[in-house]
């Protein structure tokens, strides 16, 4: 049955009778995000303006990228400032409002920040249709932040538009295990493509062929990366969805087809460096082998969220996709939830749940 995801505060709750923390960020990372990167707040509550809405936070959605914009790295989003809170995206029950279209004891999903209390401009958030997801088959809301949500998106125009998929072609999928590679192994394996997912240990591997069903897993962390990829590809590979970057794309790179096509979807081994990394010593390849790789940002996708949520629910009301959800709790655990991502400790989407 789907339920509504427990909030700190039940829907009729004020503003003046709750207790709220913030997640600020205080010092930009040298390395691995640190405890002493962040501070939590206790933050005064007030009643929302005009055109505002106050969100009791359930969850919150951990993103490898959040490592970019804690940054002062020129990117497709300004860094965020240090002294303010944490961005992140989330979902969580409206408990006052004054906008006219979002009733107090909705569910929405937006950009919330890594706080207990959201309170702000609705602008940019979205109302949970429950009936919706529920008609989807959707076992939670919190597959708004994954599967049905920006994550699957990624996965679904990464292949789609940039990846330019095809039935009988072969894709690799590097951080298959994770949020993004997961959907994006199944959707090109119900593309009709042959699917090898890389992932790091044995554990990770057995779930993408148990569970994923993917034709064949390469552990990262077991020997050669080439070799693994070649066994599995011998004719070599169509599309390469890159997660990670590195050595796997440095693999991935000498063994393309003709007019491959790589989908630049991130990079997260190069994430937390302290130095600039070197550049792919393979990509000459691509000359013969005519291949394009393209970089994309899921933002640029988000007027197409029907069309998404369309074939994407239709898929999840089959039973055709699998989606995991590995929870770590308390806003205080937020750095330790977001080092998981960087550590290889998540399988799955990784969420905070407040
Ligand atoms: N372009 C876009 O719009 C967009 C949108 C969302 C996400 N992304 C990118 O997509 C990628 C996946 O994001 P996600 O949210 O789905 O995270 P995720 O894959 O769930 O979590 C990260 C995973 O990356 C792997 N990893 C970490 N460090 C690694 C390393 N040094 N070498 C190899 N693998 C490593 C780990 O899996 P193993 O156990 O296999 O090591 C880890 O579990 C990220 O690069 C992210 O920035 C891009």
């Amino acid at each position: 049955m789907l339920e509504a995801p427990g909030c700190a505060l039940a829907p009729k709750q004020r503003a003046d009778a709750m207790t709220a923390h913030t997640l600020q960020l205080i010092a930009r990372p040298v390395g691995l995000p640190k405890d002493s990167d962040f501070a939590l707040i206790e933050a005064a509550p007030r009643e929302p303006a005009a055109g505002e809405i106050t969100v009791a936070v359930s969850h919150l959605s951990l993103d490898p990228a959040m490592r970019v914009w804690m940054s002062d790295a020129k990117s497709y989003w300004p860094p965020v400032v240090l002294g303010e809170v944490m961005r992140a995206q989330g979902i969580g029950r409206v408990i006052a409002s004054a906008v006219p279209s979002i009733p107090v004891g909705a569910l929405v999903n937006g950009m919330v920040g890594a706080q207990s209390h959201y309170i702000g401009p609705a602008a940019g958030f979205s109302v949970l249709d429950l009936d919706l997801l529920k008609a989807s088959g959707v076992p939670s809301p919190t597959w708004t932040l994954h599967a049905l949500g920006a994550t699957g998106m990624t996965a679904w125009f990464g292949l789609h538009d940039i990846g330019r998929i095809k039935p009988g072609e072969t894709v690799l999928v590097s951080a298959a295990a994770g949020a993004v590679g997961s959907i994006a192994a199944q959707l090109a394996k119900q593309h009709g493509c042959r699917v090898i997912g890389v992932a790091g240990g044995a554990g990770k591997c057995a779930w993408l062929m148990d569970e994923l069903k993917v034709d064949g897993a390469v552990d990262y962390r077991a020997g050669s990366i080439g070799a693994q990829i070649s066994a599995l590809a011998p004719k070599g590979i169509d599309v390469y969805f890159d997660n990670v970057g590195g050595e796997i794309l440095d693999a991935a790179l000498a063994r393309l087809r003709r007019h491959a096509r790589i989908v630049l979807c991130g990079g997260i081994s190069q994430y937390n460096n302290t130095e600039r990394a070197p550049g792919p010593s393979n990509y000459l390849a691509m000359i013969s082998a005519r291949a394009t790789m393209q970089g994309f940002v899921v933002i640029d996708y988000f007027d197409r969220y029907k069309e998404f949520a369309l074939a994407m629910g239709a898929l999840i009301a089959q039973g055709k996709i699998v989606a995991r959800e590995d929870i770590v709790d308390g806003l205080e655990n937020f750095p330790a939830a977001l080092r998981r991502l960087y550590q290889s400790q998540n399988l799955g989407k990784q969420l905070l749940k407040l």
